[in-house]
């Protein structure tokens, strides 16, 4: 998967996303990120990307044409028909979901805003998608950038060593993920449960899946409403809130 950032601060992704599972799937071409400096792309002679927004009011607003150069660019090496995902407060709310969907996509270029936003007329003409990595605001796009193509690699075939890893984790079906313990088996006293030692494996089974129930039930119960849960499930549960 390739994705094609454009942004004014390229560094800050290049940097950010080169170490570890990332970096690794980057060296080996499973991903790439191109970064696009917007900068390079102005026509004015003094380099200059913003300015102040008709009709007045505070800061300094992303001009069109360097983005607009910026996107056409790249548009004229991959299909014209890539995602344009720009990152903004005022988007979706980006999650497990989308991320897994995005990471079927072979192109998907990302726009990150700066200063006070972007000329609405360069966005009504390439965004695709509008998307928010939560309900805050960031002095620009880059880091939005970085976690969501972080989220969206780790979907992408070959990214994560162990397929499985993105099967029984956190989010999967809306639930979290059951309590994980490795060696010893009693850290100062503390001992790891029972159940996990014993070897019998229908019975680790379900004491995670009530784990990953419980979990969210107290930690994320708005989860729960779009959870597939079966009739053994919604039993548990019931026990469990009859029991507080
Ligand atoms: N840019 C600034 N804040 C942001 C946020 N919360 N999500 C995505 N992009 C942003």
């Amino acid at each position: 998967m390739n994705f094609h950032i454009l942004t004014l601060f390229p560094e800050m992704i290049n940097q950010g996303l080169n170490t570890s599972i990332i970096g690794r799937a980057i060296n080996n071409e499973i991903i790439s990120i191109n970064t696009v400096d917007i900068r390079d792309f102005t026509k004015d002679k003094h380099k200059k990307v913003d300015d102040y927004p008709y009709g007045g009011g505070a800061g300094m607003l992303m001009q069109a044409q360097p983005i607009y150069d910026a996107y056409q660019n790249v548009i004229k090496k991959i299909n014209n028909k890539t995602k344009v995902v720009y990152l903004t407060p005022q988007g979706k709310l980006f999650n497990q979901e989308k991320a897994k969907s995005l990471a079927k996509e072979e192109d998907l270029i990302i726009l990150c805003g700066h200063y006070e936003g972007i000329d609405e007329r360069v966005l009504d003409l390439i965004v695709t998608d509008y998307l928010s990595i939560g309900d805050y605001v960031l002095t620009g796009g880059e880091l939005p950038a970085m976690v969501m193509i972080d989220a969206i690699s780790r979907n992408v075939s070959g990214v994560l060593n162990n397929e499985l890893s993105t099967e029984c984790e956190s989010l999967e079906e809306n639930l979290l993920e059951y309590p994980q313990y490795t060696r010893p088996d009693d850290f100062i006293g503390h001992k790891v449960p029972e159940v996990l030692l014993s070897g019998n494996h229908a019975n680790i089974k379900k004491w995670r899946r009530q784990e990953s129930l419980k979990r969210t039930y107290e930690r994320r119960p708005d989860l729960l409403k779009d959870a597939n849960l079966t009739k053994e499930d919604k039993e548990y549960l019931q026990r469990l809130t009859a029991s507080l």
